[in-house]
This record gives C-alpha cells, sequence and structure tokens, in this order.
C-alpha cells in the first residue's frame, strides 16, 4: 500500500467509526503464534499490521492510483491476491485462492496463510511500509509471552499430581 493509500483510509478510520474493530498486539501476536508463525518474525508482522490497518481486521484501503484495493490486516492487494467481490479490469491474479472479503474476517487465519505466501515469493518489502517503519529494531512481542510462562512456572499443575497417583497404584 503506497503513502496516499495509508493516508485515505486513515481518513476512512476517523469518519467511519464503525470499522474500528481492532485486535490488540498481543492478541495478534498469539493468534500468529498460535498459527505457526515463528517468533523471529512476530515483530514484523506486528509491526507491518501496526502501520497498514493499525490492527484493525475489516478495513478496505480505496486510494491505491491504478484503482485497486487493499484488505484488511495486513491490507493485501486484490490486484494480484484475491478475488475482488466485483470484476474490475485491474485484478490480474488471485495468488492466494481467496475472495477478498475472507481477509477481512475476525478469523485471521486466511489472511495470515495469504500473507506468509506473499512474504514467502516477494519478501517483506511487498509490504510499502516495511522499509520505513519495520527494518530496525522493534517492539518486542516477546512481552505478550511472559505473563502465561510466569503463571504456569508459580502454579502446581494439579493435574500433574493426579497422574502421579494413577501411576503408583498401578
Ligand atoms: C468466492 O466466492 C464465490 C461466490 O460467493 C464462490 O463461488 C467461490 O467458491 C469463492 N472462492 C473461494 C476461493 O473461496
Ligand atoms: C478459522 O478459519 C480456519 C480456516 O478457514 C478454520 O479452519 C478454523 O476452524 C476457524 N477458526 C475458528 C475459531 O472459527
Ligand atoms: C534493512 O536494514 C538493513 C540494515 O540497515 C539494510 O542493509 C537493508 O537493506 C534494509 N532492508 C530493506 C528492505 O530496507
Amino acid at each position: 500500500m503506497d503513502k496516499f493509500a495509508l493516508g485515505m483510509w486513515m481518513c476512512l478510520l476517523v469518519l467511519s467509526p464503525i470499522l474500528a474493530i481492532r485486535l490488540t498486539p498481543c492478541d495478534l501476536a498469539g493468534q500468529l503464534y498460535i498459527l505457526d508463525v515463528p517468533k523471529t518474525e512476530l515483530g514484523q508482522w506486528l509491526c507491518i499490521a501496526e502501520f497498514e490497518s493499525r490492527f484493525n481486521t475489516h478495513v478496505v484501503g480505496q486510494g491505491n492510483s491504478d484503482g485497486s484495493r487493499d484488505y484488511g490486516l495486513f491490507q493485501i492487494s486484490d490486484r494480484f491476491w484475491c478475488a475482488p467481490p466485483k470484476a474490475t479490469p485491474y485484478h490480474a491474479f488471485n495468488g492466494c485462492n481467496v475472495n477478498c472479503t475472507e481477509l477481512l474476517s475476525d478469523n485471521i487465519t486466511t489472511a495470515v496463510h495469504c500473507a506468509r505466501l506473499i512474504k514467502k515469493q516477494q519478501g517483506w518489502t511487498a509490504w510499502s511500509v516495511y522499509e520505513e517503519f519495520c527494518n530496525g529494531t522493534l517492539s518486542d512481542a516477546e512481552n505478550c509471552f511472559q505473563p502465561e510462562t510466569t503463571e504456569t512456572t508459580l502454579t502446581p499443575d494439579p493435574e500433574i499430581e493426579i497422574t502421579t497417583v494413577v501411576t503408583e497404584m498401578d
């Protein structure tokens, strides 16, 4: 997404509060982790989602100069990667083999799979925000996982004790 498009959807976001349904950064980190995204990539994905969509899964950017639109959390282009709801002259490929509207779901599975395919084929620079905002020191997604780790360490797990008893009776 180019800078003009970024400006456009920011206007859209301000004018349409109903679209402002957002994930928190740690929600997103947790969901990415469950979807097998390597922990070493979480910082980059969080950064891209922040600058592309402000963590909003429902955003459709409309400002690209060629008339194409960008969909969802990672602002995936309907020019090359998904099928737009209506046939358009600029649509060239459906690289992720999905309908673009699937990329707007609260269930981010499809959007994540598509974004990872794009990254695999084109690298991080497929996102124009990457070079400017995301290629450097990033906020540490590791912080999102610490409370859980601490809890697990401090709380004895009753199931382990039950299992032990059963084993001894055997
Ligand atoms: C896209 O949506 C159309 C109509 O709803 C459906 O027929 C088609 O199977 C969908 N394609 C994919 C890849 O989900
Ligand atoms: C989310 O979508 C994926 C793929 O479409 C599906 O396998 C999964 O069950 C869905 N998860 C939920 C919580 O609905
Ligand atoms: C990212 O930063 C490194 C180190 O500053 C630089 O060598 C590289 O070219 C940058 N990559 C992109 C895509 O901007």
